[in-house]
């Protein structure tokens, strides 16, 4: 049923995925009653209904963590644990090349400065040997990026962190249900952040979580959230500058619904992801993500490496032929799409308009540029992945069909004939 030497469909050959992607539904009956009990309410402020309080509590409770503040994005969440950490302007924050926006808003904002640490080329995520080559005098915080599902080498990590006394922030935003060494992540730094956009393993359309297991460091991500208003102390009078990041009891509704799905959904995707692992092992010119041992892998992407030494193809066309067998996939679309220094905010250095701040700025002695071939392993990463959703709807034919069509494509383009 499966043959390899078949006629690639963009030749007109029959398409590899035979069957139809099965239909998805997210979200259903328990999410509507809970949405009723909110309107019901009348009360769709966090603070005074009990949804969010729910979520929080539930979420806190599933990571065996003291504290959890939910808050409106993964973006605000990342924002809200750098600034917990309440580091002087132009202070460096360490973090992966290869991740979304979502890390870097929040550092900007608090008048901090990004540094890049390039990616292993076999996992994607933040190489520790890089994190600890561009650590200066000036760096006062690591953001670890679990990227696509796969925990950052941990280990290694919070050791050189340790020597060099520096908070770790977990950024959880595609990480649920990933596991190192026995330890959830968002477990092991000091404060994480986790996301609920619509394309996460778990959602209330837009939404995120701050997790912590120390008491300060939970006040001042919960006043953060809140204009630095103290409701739990009835005061208003802000001491510092904090946005509305509020979660509303709407989204605290779905999201409360959602959490009890994060098992099954990882756990799926987990045991489907390994299906096509399996497969691309056995399947030449192509390779899986490797994941190192006592990781477990949730798949919020699938990753896939090409051997361009092997293939007679750059990535984007082997990308085409793949959607033309009717795989969605897509090439130079790791997260975010190329590494984050390359985008413009980066090379231009414009977060704020009508200056370059916080990358030049005299009062705190800062000039940062970021240039092309920072990071070189994940510049080269964007030419030779393909990345795809494996969910967790889909079933055992759907990955056979997805791997069939992989070998396929990367049959044909075998250098000297598969
Ligand atoms: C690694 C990472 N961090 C942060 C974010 C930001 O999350 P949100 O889109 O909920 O603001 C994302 C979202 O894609 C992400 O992937």
């Amino acid at each position: 049923m499966y043959d390899l030497s078949e006629r690639l469909a963009v030749q007109g050959g029959p398409l590899a995925k035979r069957t139809p992607f099965p239909a998805r539904k997210r979200h259903g009956e328990a999410e509507k009653r809970l949405l009723d009990e909110v309107i019901d309410s009348d009360i769709l402020f966090f603070f005074s209904g009990t949804k969010v309080h729910a979520f929080q509590r539930r979420f806190a409770e599933m990571m065996g963590l003291k504290h959890c503040i939910a808050c409106a994005s993964g973006t605000a969440a990342v924002h809200m644990a750098v600034a917990t950490l309440e580091l002087p302007p132009g202070s460096e924050v360490v973090t992966s090349a290869i991740t979304d926006m979502g890390t870097l808003t929040g550092i900007l904002y608090q008048g901090l400065v990004p540094v890049f640490a390039d990616v292993d080329p076999q996992t994607l995520n933040m190489d520790p040997a890089a994190v600890e080559r561009v650590i200066t005098g000036r760096t006062r915080a690591i953001v670890a990026v679990h990227h696509a599902g796969l925990a950052v080498d941990m280990d290694r990590l919070l050791e050189l962190a340790g020597r060099h006394h520096l908070p770790v922030i977990e950024d959880c935003a595609q990480a649920y249900g990933c596991q190192y060494h026995g330890r959830d992540v968002g477990t092991m730094g000091m404060i994480s952040a986790f996301s609920l956009n619509h394309f996460k393993h778990i959602t209330c359309g837009s939404g995120g979580m701050v997790a912590t297991n120390d008491d300060r460091l939970r006040y001042l991500a919960s006043i953060f959230l809140d204009k630095c208003y103290q409701r739990e102390e009835k005061i208003r009078n802000p001491f510092f500058l904090a946005p509305n990041y509020q979660m509303t009891e709407l989204q605290g509704a779905v999201a409360l619904v959602q959490l009890e799905r994060i098992a099954e959904v990882t756990s799926r995707r987990n045991q489907l992801g390994r299906r096509l692992d399996e497969h691309l092992r056995n399947t030449p010119g192509v390779g899986p993500q490797s994941t190192p041992p006592g990781c477990r892998h949730s798949y919020f992407l699938y990753l896939f490496k090409l051997d361009l030494d092997r293939l007679r193809v750059s990535a984007r066309e082997f990308s085409a032929a793949l959607a033309a067998e009717g795989v969605p996939n897509e090439a130079e679309q790791i997260t975010g799409g190329r590494p984050v220094y390359l985008y413009d905010i980066f090379q231009k250095r414009s977060a704020f308009p009508g200056s370059h701040y916080p990358f030049l700025c005299a009062d705190t002695k800062t000039d940062k540029h970021y240039r092309q071939g920072d990071c070189p392993v994940a510049e080269d990463a964007f030419r030779r992945w393909i990345m795809l959703n494996v969910y967790e709807h889909y079933t055992e034919t759907d990955i056979d069909e997805i791997a069939f069509g992989i070998g396929k494509v990367a049959r044909h383009f075998l250098r000297g004939g598969g």
